[in-house]
């Protein structure tokens, strides 16, 4: 583990920046790589932004998150990766969009170098197959928001070396994460289990059992939820909802995991919740 000093972050969307974010704050090193300078730019001011909040709420000093705002720079190039010890990709949640950033990256780094995924859904095995590592190929699956949640979802391939998987599970705890355990399946184990209640918590609203807030309440009072079901949908995204219903109806094959039609309406709509400012809910 002492030897991972610099770390590699593709894509500094809401998981990668989140990534780039606890990474800094542990004392790593962090390499974030966007594809144009405008994401690149809106990442590190949310990491700012983060942070200062975690200044506001004492969980950090200045100087640390000055310390920390410094161990982070940006490029736009993925050979700049080229002498990162570790890299976490957390772009796009496309197959094909993964598989061109996998297959580029395996070109580019010593075959000693663990290769991660904060896919939310994706096959690790698949790629892993991609390169020509796929013994260090791992999932790291993160969530939303990163700073706060303890959880991570370490994901082994068919191929995954224990040792790749050690090295996952310190560098987790390094960062002041938990890791847990899964193997490579539709959905892992999160999403297996959460979306289908998300899924039927819209089928619920669809057809007229109860309001979307009737809904949330139940579980907010009733089981101690921090957000309802179709707020934390809102939250993740309808359009990521849908991607991964879909990734658990087409990998199990069972009708259970169908997307209900009502989440199908609404991402054609372009209301894809708390991001585009409409979902369940309106956001201004
Ligand atoms: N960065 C740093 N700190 C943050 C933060 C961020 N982005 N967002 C919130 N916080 C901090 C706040 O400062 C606050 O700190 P204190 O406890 O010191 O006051 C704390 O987190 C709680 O935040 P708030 O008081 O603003 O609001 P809240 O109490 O309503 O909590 C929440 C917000 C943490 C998001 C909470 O509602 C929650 O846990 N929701 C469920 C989130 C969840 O389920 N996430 C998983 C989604 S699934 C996923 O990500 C993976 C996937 O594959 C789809």
């Amino acid at each position: 583990m002492a030897d991972i000093q610099t770390v590699g972050v593709v894509g500094a969307g809401t998981m990668g920046n989140g990534i780039a974010h606890v990474i800094a704050r542990s004392g790593i090193k962090v390499r974030l790589c966007e594809v144009e300078q405008r994401f690149l730019d809106r990442g590190l001011d949310t990491i700012r932004k983060n942070m200062a909040r975690e200044v506001a709420k004492s969980k950090l000093t200045q100087p640390e998150m000055d310390a920390a705002l410094a161990r982070i720079s940006g490029t736009l190039e993925r050979t700049a990766l080229m002498d990162c010890d570790f890299v976490i990709e957390a772009a796009t949640e496309r197959f094909e969009v993964k598989q061109a950033i996998f297959s580029e990256l395996d070109a580019i780094l010593p075959e000693a170098v663990i290769l991660a995924s904060n896919t939310s859904s994706i096959s690790i095995t698949k790629l892993a197959a991609q390169t020509r590592r796929p013994d260090h190929v791992i999932g790291m699956h993160f969530f939303n928001p990163v700073p706060v949640m303890k959880l991570v979802e370490v994901i082994r391939g068919l191929a995954t070396s224990q040792q790749t998987y050690d090295t996952v599970k310190a560098l987790t705890e390094r960062l002041g994460k938990t890791p847990v355990e899964v193997n490579d399946a539709p959905g892992f184990v999160s999403n297996r289990v959460l979306m289908p209640l998300l899924n039927e918590a819209m089928y619920a609203v669809m057809e007229g059992v109860a309001t979307a807030d009737a809904v949330d309440e139940v579980f907010k009072l009733g089981m101690a939820h921090p957000m309802g079901p179709l707020t934390l949908a809102d939250f993740i995204g309808l359009d990521v909802c849908l991607d991964i219903m879909r990734v658990l109806h087409d990998g199990l094959g069972d009708p259970k995991y169908r997307p209900c039609p009502l989440l199908i309406k609404m991402v054609d709509a372009g209301w894809l919740g708390r991001k585009s400012g409409r979902g369940f809910y309106s956001y201004s």
